[in-house]
């Protein structure tokens, strides 16, 4: 993967600095990586604590769930605390699921998203399809469908991420601006309006979503198949 990252030098400004994709580079830089990280787990604390309050309903009656890209697995533990009955794995990168304690809440499993999902009655993307080109979310939203089941009762996709176009207040849609000038500078991603999202859905074969923007300057998208 790393390969195809450097392969593809030239796609954005950080690529063109770095000679190397994001995470490719974050890799090798144990600092930057450890602190990538943990930023994240800073965002996911927030954004864990408004899930389970006011969303709780979507994960209701789980018995599994993979976080995928779910970083140091801070949003896989609350809703494994939340739901103590269901099981939590997060899907993550060699390099990250090798500094994790093995053991805990949650169980990791080093893996490649473009390539496998582990089965799950949801499969949970939070803020990761907005670091990826179409072509690359619709590759991973087709894994996330063949993950959960098509047989009574379904399982579902849960996308926590942006939705532009959905901001209630100035400082939301600000947020959003600056998340997508950063997605431009450090990934092929991008935020995406609901069309665009709507798009990428079709693509994948999913059938039918729901978007609740309960989260400030993001949205919880429920994924059907
Ligand atoms: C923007 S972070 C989001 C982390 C976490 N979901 C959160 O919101 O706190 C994206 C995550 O995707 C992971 N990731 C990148 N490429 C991946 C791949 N090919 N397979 C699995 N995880 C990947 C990164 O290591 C990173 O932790």
């Amino acid at each position: 993967m790393e390969n195809e990252e450097e392969d593809a030098a030239a796609e954005t400004p950080f690529m063109m600095a770095h000679g190397a994709g994001f995470y490719g580079y974050a890799g090798r830089d144990l600092e930057l990586g450890a602190l990538f990280n943990e930023a994240m787990g800073a965002d996911s604390r927030v954004t864990a604590g408004i899930v389970v309050r006011e969303c709780g309903e979507v994960f209701a009656g789980l018995a599994s769930l993979v976080d995928v890209g779910g970083g140091d697995g801070t949003m896989a533990k609350a809703i494994a605390k939340a739901f103590p009955h269901a099981r939590c794995t997060v899907l993550e990168l060699p390099q990250l699921v090798g500094t994790m304690p093995v053991g805990g809440m949650v169980e990791f499993v080093a893996g490649d998203m473009m390539e496998f999902i582990p089965p799950a009655d949801v499969v949970l993307l939070k803020f990761v399809l907005h670091n990826w080109s179409d072509e690359d979310c619709v590759r991973i939203l087709k894994r996330a469908k063949e993950a959960i089941s098509t047989r009574e009762p379904k399982g579902k996709v849960v996308i926590i991420d942006t939705v532009a176009g959905s901001a209630s207040s100035k400082q939301a849609f600000e947020a959003q601006v600056f998340m997508d000038i950063c997605m431009m500078m450090l990934t092929t991603g991008e935020v995406r309006d609901e069309e665009k999202w709507r798009g990428l859905f079709l693509h994948a074969g999913f059938s039918r979503h729901k978007i609740s923007p309960t989260l400030g300057s993001r949205s919880l998208i429920e994924l059907f198949p």
